[in-house]
């Protein structure tokens, strides 16, 4: 088990497949967003390769991210191959769903049991408008395939105040009486390409809590408030599915943090938010060996910093979609 010298075990590997996207949502990148060349990124076989080194270092989870993940054309065979990896318990997948109508048969086939879908309203013209020229009826199609094929579905919003934080938010919500998702609401944080973000716009658990309240009746904490990865999660009473609060900046779970991330280019990158990294694709790309990759990648584990500066106000370099969220 690969633990750091915080005594967290370090199992779970965020892979960003790609920092491009098919979307272009406010608070993650300006318009005119250019991307890396495809040589920069790490190949499908240095993926491969990689996700067996981390097995082998004692990684038991892994998520694939973006960027947009389902832009990256082997993404079937990544999430087969990491499948077939063992050691590799979990593979999950965070997408816009954008086009996850016609892969999530495909994707379920190959060993995905879960989705993470990003969704911050189902208001067809305030999506437009978030995501800068996304079509919502497309996310629902996919929203719907992958519920058809079995897969887990977790959704995602972002909230934002005087964008998305009352009728967006309870309408999000009506999802979890019938259906058995997670439906996950998450304060925005600061990157260095968000000129958009203010710390006035985060929106304090309670608060949703209380709109939500209002429209449902008293929330139930579920799992006496442990937490489900990075979410606080809560139920409508009766209702199939669970409400998650992810609030990183407003209340860090760093001492629960228990991953890694892995930007398309192969840096290593320590914590989400500070910019620890160690540049893999060298050693990938000079000949090292399986033992001297694993070798780097433990001590890479054992340096993770503590926690984020947030509080500090230290933000980020890179954006999300280059780190993968
Ligand atoms: N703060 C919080 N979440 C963000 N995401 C993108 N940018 C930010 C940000 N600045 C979310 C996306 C998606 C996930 C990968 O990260 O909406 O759900
Ligand atoms: Fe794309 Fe996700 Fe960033 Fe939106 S938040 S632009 S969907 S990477």
């Amino acid at each position: 088990m690969p633990f750091d010298r915080y005594n967290r075990d370090i199992d779970y590997l965020r892979i960003s497949l790609t920092d491009a996207c098919n979307l272009r949502c406010v608070y993650c990148m300006p318009e005119q967003m250019t991307f890396r060349p495809r040589d920069e990124l790490l190949s499908d076989a240095e993926l491969h390769r990689l996700i067996g080194i981390f097995a082998s270092v004692g990684f038991r989870k892994i998520r694939f991210t973006g960027g947009e993940p389902t832009l990256r054309a082997g993404l079937v065979d990544l999430v087969s191959h990491a499948a077939q990896t063992p050691g590799i318990e979990t593979i999950g997948l965070t997408t816009n769903g954008i086009l996850l109508e016609g892969l999530a048969a495909p994707l379920r086939a190959a060993g995905l049991r879960s989705v993470n879908i990003s969704l911050d309203t189902l208001d067809p013209e305030k999506f437009r408008r978030i995501t800068r020229w996304g079509k919502l009826d497309r996310v629902l199609a996919g929203l719907d395939a992958a519920a058809g094929a079995g897969l887990r579905v977790k959704l995602n919003a972002v909230v934002s105040r005087g964008t998305n934080d009352r009728e967006d938010v309870i309408a999000l919500a009506r999802y979890t009486l019938e259906q058995p998702w997670q439906v996950r609401f998450i304060e925005q944080m600061p990157f260095g390409n968000n000129a958009v973000f203010q710390h006035k716009s985060i929106v304090a658990e309670e608060e949703l809590r209380a709109v939500l309240a209002e429209a449902y009746g008293p929330l139930e904490l579920v799992n006496h408030g442990r937490l489900d990865g990075e979410a606080r999660l809560y139920r409508i009473a009766g209702a199939a599915g669970c409400i998650g609060f992810i609030s990183p900046v407003s209340k860090p779970f760093c001492a629960d943090c228990n991953r890694l991330r892995l930007t398309a280019e192969g840096v290593l990158r320590l914590c989400l938010l500070r910019d620890n990294e160690i540049d893999l694709r060298p050693l990938l790309r000079n000949g090292a060996d399986d033992e001297a990759l694993a070798t780097r990648i433990r001590e890479a584990v054992y340096d993770k910093p503590w926690g984020h500066g947030l509080g500090e106000q230290v933000i980020p370099a890179r954006g999300m979609s280059e780190i993968g969220g």
